[in-house]
């Protein structure tokens, strides 16, 4: 497929925290974007990031980068919106909800005013909540509004199954989907490695079979953020990571599978809801989603997750 990677690349980034700051210092490496300009409430920390991360760049990809304001989104391919309140111990990602609606109502329309055209990679929590309001708010078409959505899962996901089965993470192909957070949905039926199921796997492969350890797994994946959080009281490499795979997915025109949050409808009854199902990524983001043959059980934690979304879109009156 060819390269459209070009060395004119804009790339913007809302918000300079944890994960913006990861994100943009992942980018710079990846030598994806010719330029990145980072935009925050708070100038000081931009700045901050900027003049630090500008002190990699004589070691890696000669990259511009500066503290800008939202007349910099002009002509990036990219918004890459990670502003808003994280969460603390103990809180739930949907519990950020009212918090960050607000800012996104603020941020978006200064984004558009300046770049109708770009596309928008949305970060922050509750991320599928604010992935919907961020196409609503813009007013783009759904394909150039995606949420990052459940590619961290996926990739905590994968992660762990890789340390019980003994191989290489990317040779585990296995898909959470539905919310980013707690509903979210582990596609078992069909998680595979070298094209067997894990069951498979295990009968042919290891000692022996146990479901229960498969079960520990999916709860260590949906609970990660807590732990990490009570732990260092953040999390950003993994999505700072995550971020950097859908930019090169676009820039590069790859129409990569990822599982990211996109505009549902009609999947099992779900309709007008963003959430996660491996999508095809290219230049113009998500191409398509994937209709995945779900067993009951799935279906029914995918439409449990719809339910939870479609709730907290209600109290903002979407
Ligand atoms: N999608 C994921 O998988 C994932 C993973 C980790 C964190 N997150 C989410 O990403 C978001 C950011 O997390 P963080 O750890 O970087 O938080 P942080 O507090 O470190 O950074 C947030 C930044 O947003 C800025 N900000 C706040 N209001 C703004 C506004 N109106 N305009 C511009 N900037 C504004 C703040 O000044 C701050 O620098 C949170 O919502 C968090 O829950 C998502």
């Amino acid at each position: 497929m060819e390269d459209t990677t070009n060395h004119s690349v804009k790339i913007a980034i809302i918000g300079a925290g944890n994960v913006g700051a990861t994100f943009a210092y992942a980018l710079l490496g990846s030598g994806l974007a010719s330029q990145i300009v980072l935009i925050d409430a708070n100038h000081k920390r931009a700045e901050g990031e900027a003049i630090d991360l500008n002190h990699a760049v004589p070691l890696t990809h000669s990259t511009r980068i500066w503290a800008g304001d939202y007349e910099d989104c002009a002509g990036a391919a990219i918004t890459v919106i990670t502003a808003g309140t994280a969460q603390k111990p103990g809180e739930t990602r949907l519990d950020l909800v009212q918090r960050n609606y607000a800012i996104y109502q603020s941020v978006i329309p200064q984004i558009v005013a300046h770049n109708p055209t770009g596309i928008l990679l949305i970060a922050s929590n509750p991320l599928d909540v604010l992935s919907y309001a961020a196409m609503k708010l813009s007013g783009l078409p759904a394909n150039r509004v995606i949420g990052s959505g459940t590619i961290l899962d996926t990739a905590r996901f994968r992660y762990l199954l890789s340390q019980h089965a003994g191989v290489d993470p990317r040779s585990v192909h296995a898909f959470i989907i539905g919310e980013h957070g707690d509903s979210e949905v582990p596609v078992w039926s069909s998680a595979n490695i070298a094209g067997m199921s894990l069951a498979d796997y295990c009968r042919m492969n290891c000692e022996e079979y146990n479901p229960e350890v498969y079960k520990r797994i999916f709860e260590q994946t949906r609970d990660a953020a807590y732990r990490i959080i009570e732990l260092k009281g953040a999390t950003f490499y993994g999505i700072g990571m995550g971020l950097v795979r859908i930019v090169e997915a676009i820039l590069r025109g790859q129409h990569t599978v990822l599982s990211v949050s996109t505009l549902i409808q009609d999947y099992y009854g779900i309709d007008d809801v963003y959430l996660s199902l491996p999508c095809v990524i290219g230049p113009d983001g998500v191409n398509k989603f994937l209709r995945l043959p779900l067993n009951e059980e799935e279906v029914a934690g995918l439409q449990k997750s719809s339910i939870v979304l479609k709730e907290t879109l209600h109290t903002l009156g979407l």
